[in-house]
């Protein structure tokens, strides 16, 4: 049977899903029969007119009337304040759902939908995989399981750029980016999702305590920031503890920016008793660095090994990975209990701020 994939949102994400599904054929599987809507129909009407190969329906509703296949997947690909509902809506009519990041509003909202995929008895899966399964960070699992770091002790993630807000710099049309009405919140609801993706995805902690946690949303000239008040951070910090399946506990320096007035940064690195490994976690080119130091006869020694990612591209990895999760096979994609844990534990970073008092996520069950 033609695999069939339904689309809700038609807009910039939507564009690049509907690109990974046409090129899923290039690899010699038949093309999915790919549907789509839009609250919009000015929004539908373009996207139809640039991908006339897809079906286009006037509502959710109407397109996912017909009855369901078991391989069904839906993909929610509107502003996160309708990933719940729309989530459920669509676990309720039989299908497989892929939610784009972030998962939802809040944890509320996250533990409603893979409640409802329980029900359902199907998967709930998040676009947060865009940088999962990368070769570099296989390498990195690899040092740890094989003890080549001895005890970690120290992780940095940080990513800091001085302009990069989305809604500003990058996307200015999708304002909404800029509202935590629509969006959730700033920087950490954007990037945080492929963060937090990427640190499990290393370490793979049991449970996650947030110690201390802060944020704040940068003033610059930039016209769009006067015309709109912003309301959401652009810049944003935790001090983390990650409990591993060992035993062992290592902190973990967090930071991420869109905008700072500080120096672009980006570390991503694990110190350990007997060395220490930093790694390319997004290789945008398909090529990545893993960078090994630790020490011979006295010396500190560096070892740059450049690797090539042969894993599908990075707006192809969310659609690939999760066709295989739906199919059975061993995957990368952050599905069920994992894309909840993930997502709790930014939950935890705002409970963090808000409260000003600590926070702890613990994974729950099996991945
Ligand atoms: N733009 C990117 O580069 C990018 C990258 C990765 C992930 N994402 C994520 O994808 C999601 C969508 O972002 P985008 O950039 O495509 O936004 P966008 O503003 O380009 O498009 C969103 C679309 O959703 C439609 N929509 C809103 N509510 C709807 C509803 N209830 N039912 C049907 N359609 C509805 C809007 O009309 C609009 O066409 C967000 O969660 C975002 O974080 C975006």
């Amino acid at each position: 049977m033609t695999q069939r994939i339904y689309i809700i949102g038609a807009g910039a994400i939507a564009g690049h899903h509907a690109e990974a599904i046409a090129r899923l054929s290039t690899t010699g599987e038949e093309r999915p029969e790919l549907s789509i809507t839009d609250a919009h129909p000015a929004a539908l009407a373009a996207f139809a007119e640039r991908f006339p190969w897809v079906k286009t329906y006037p509502d959710t509703a109407s397109m996912l009337n017909e009855p369901a296949q078991a391989d069904d997947v839906v993909i929610v690909a509107t502003p996160p304040v309708a990933h719940a509902e729309l989530s459920c809506l669509a676990f309720r009519s039989g299908r497989h759902v892929l939610c784009e990041k972030p998962l939802a509003m809040n944890k509320a909202e996250a533990d409603r939908m893979l409640g409802a995929a329980r029900e359902a008895g199907k998967l709930l899966g998040c676009c947060s995989s865009r940088f999962a399964g990368l070769r570099t960070t296989a390498a990195v699992k690899t040092l740890l399981a094989e003890g080549k770091l001895g005890r970690p002790y120290r992780v940095n993630w940080i990513q800091r750029r001085q302009r990069a807000r989305t809604g500003i710099e990058y996307q200015p049309s999708s304002r909404w980016f800029l509202q935590p009405a629509i969006s959730g919140g700033g920087t950490l609801m954007d990037w945080g999702p492929y963060d937090i993706a990427g640190l499990t995805e290393a370490l793979d902690p049991v449970r996650v305590d947030v110690l201390d946690a802060w944020m704040a949303d940068p003033l610059t000239g930039h016209p769009l920031q006067a015309e709109v008040p912003s309301e959401v951070e652009q810049h944003v910090g935790a001090t983390l503890r990650f409990h591993l399946t060992d035993g062992g506990a290592v902190p973990v320096h967090y930071e991420r920016a869109a905008c700072c007035h500080g120096g672009e940064r980006s570390l991503t690195e694990i110190e350990g008793t007997a060395g220490a490994v930093g790694w390319d976690w997004l290789c945008w080119d398909g090529q990545g660095d893993i960078v090994r130091h630790d020490d011979t006869l006295g010396e500190p020694v560096t070892d740059v090994i450049r690797v090539t990612d042969d894993s599908p591209g990075l707006m192809d990895k969310p659609i690939v990975y999760f066709l295989d999760a739906v199919a059975g096979r061993t995957s990368p994609a952050i599905v069920g209990d994992r894309a909840a844990f993930n997502f709790g534990i930014l939950c935890a970073i705002y409970d963090c701020i808000r409260t000003g008092e600590p926070q702890t996520v613990a994974r729950e069950g099996a991945y």
